[in-house]
């Protein structure tokens, strides 16, 4: 390929890389979104294996390596339940740090090309931070996996004087860095850079290991955001613009949902960073997560025949789905019953917190999978306000994403996250199989409330119920 055709491509890549995450920021273009994204990697990957920079000698080893990752992807794919997504996107994260860490190495062992004065200077920046950034987000996501996966447990490991350790982190590297750019010779310069690795791999696990369950989807985003900043600075490394361009992208990207995702938990970022929230750091509360809750006073049970009733009778509905409804794949019949009602003139509307579920919009793509039209599928801050004119609230599978402690109870772990004001509906309806909390661990007050009913049972089989009662009733 030529150089101005590997030029044009990347360029074209480039623009289809920006209309992808255009279009994945609506519901209705995502789909679009995610072809231009296909669309762009597609022209990015083949103008750089076909790109002069790769010789004819290595391109059997490229296409084979391809070949393997490719299989391995189509796999993982195919075999990944959806509630298993944020697990394996940590794994991919981690692959990213790798190979930042790897070309990184690579780059400084090359003696093919030569550079000399501040460009020598620039390529060893550019290899110190790129390793620097590699090692962090490798080992953070692996860490970050092991959580999600429930590998190593979600309860946050603090040690005594965690912020003086990741200062000492920082000194060390900086200490390091000095002494890799004053360097003479590769082999000098290799045991800073080693150091610096290994201190970098060491802050990746402690930064991730002292960040508690609740933030993890923080983390994650985070993690997100560090693996794009790892692709720009070996795109630095390597000179190449579309990775500089597309890792930017990403990094950036990920910052910023990192930052909407703090506002809708209501967590300051770099406290989230330094650890230590979403932790049971001593709030009295918090329980593992799924635990059984204490009872705190009577739960009000309710039948699906009784549930269909209600619905029924009511002129507005909100529905608020939450991981249960993902774990029981209940979409499809939420969908069913959500026709059932419209057709009888109910105004139907979903509600959705922007941390449900386990990844960032989870409900969106399980709703859009059963066909729940887009224009009844509302933000948090879109409905949160008409939940006093609602008459009933049916939660299906959400547990801390409705819970009343959150805006109530100043001591709660999760206080002051934002969370679907359910309670105010005349009657809320809360489907879940047992009293256990939610991802969280935090105990719920609205089963207790008087307006409150729980529909015990696997928000599937109970929803078939509810629309089996609606359509004998119809
Ligand atoms: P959760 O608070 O995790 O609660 C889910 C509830 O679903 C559980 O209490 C569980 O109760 C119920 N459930 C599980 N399987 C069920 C089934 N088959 N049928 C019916 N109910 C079932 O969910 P949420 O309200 O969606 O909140 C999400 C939580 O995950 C937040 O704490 C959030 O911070 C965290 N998180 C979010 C993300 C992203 S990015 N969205 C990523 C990681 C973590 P039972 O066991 O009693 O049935």
């Amino acid at each position: 390929m030529s150089e101005g055709l590997s030029v044009v491509s990347y360029l074209g890549a480039t623009i289809l890389f920006i209309l992808c995450l255009g279009g994945l920021s609506n519901q209705e273009t995502a789909r679009r979104g995610n072809v231009y994204g296909i669309a762009g990697m597609t022209i990015a990957v083949l103008a750089t294996v076909f790109g002069q920079r790769v010789g004819s000698a290595g391109l059997p080893w490229i296409i084979a390596a391809m070949v393997v990752g490719a299989v391995i992807g189509l796999y993982a794919a195919r075999k990944v339940q959806m509630t298993q997504m944020p697990e394996l996107v940590a794994l991919m994260h981690s692959l990213v740090g790798l190979a930042a860490c790897l070309i990184g190495f690579a780059s400084y062992v090359d003696t093919s090309i030569v550079f000399t004065g501040a460009e020598k200077t620039i390529h060893e920046v550019e290899i110190y931070v790129g390793i620097l950034i590699g090692a962090v987000t490798f080992s953070g996501s692996v860490i970050a996996f092991g959580k999600l996966s429930g590998k190593i447990g979600g309860k946050p490991v603090l040690l005594p004087g965690r912020h003086f350790i990741n200062l000492a982190c920082l000194l060390i590297v900086v200490w390091f860095g000095y002494g890799f750019l004053h360097s003479e010779a590769i082999s000098d310069g290799m045991t800073p850079l080693i150091v610096m690795t290994i201190v970098s791999l060491a802050f990746g696990v402690h930064m991730v290991m002292a960040i508690g369950g609740a933030d993890m989807p923080v983390v994650i985003s985070m993690l997100n955001s560090y693996s794009g900043w790892a692709a720009a600075a070996t795109g630095f490394m390597l000179s190449n613009d579309l990775l500089i361009v597309t890792g930017a992208l990403v990094g950036s990207s990920g910052a910023i949902l990192s930052y909407i995702m703090c506002n809708a938990m209501n967590r300051n970022f770099i406290s989230v960073i330094a650890g230590g929230f979403g932790s049971d750091g001593g709030a009295p509360k918090k329980k593992p997560a799924g635990a059984a809750a204490e009872p705190v006073g009577e739960v009000a049970p309710i039948d699906p025949a009784e549930t269909a009733e209600l619905l029924k009778e009511a002129k507005s509905v909100i529905i608020v789905p939450g991981y249960g409804m993902a774990v029981a794949q209940a979409q499809h019949a939420v969908y069913q019953i959500t026709t059932l009602l419209r057709e009888k003139g109910v105004n139907v509307r979903f509600g959705i917190h922007p941390v449900a579920g386990r990844m960032p919009g989870h409900m969106n793509v399980l709703l859009a999978e059963a066909k729940v039209p887009y224009d009844i599928v509302f933000e948090m801050d879109e409905l949160n306000d008409d939940f006093p004119d609602t008459d009933v609230a049916m939660v299906i599978g959400a547990n801390d994403t409705v819970n009343p402690a959150a805006a109530e109870d100043p001591t709660s772990p999760i206080a002051g996250m934002p969370v679907l004001e359910v309670w105010k509906a005349k009657t809320s309806i809360v489907m879940k199989r047992s009293m256990a909390s939610g991802y969280a661990g935090v105990d719920n007050p609205l089963f207790y409330k008087e307006n409150n009913r729980m529909l015990f049972g696997d928000a599937k089989k109970m929803l078939e119920e509810v629309r089996t009662a609606l359509t004998a009733s119809a």
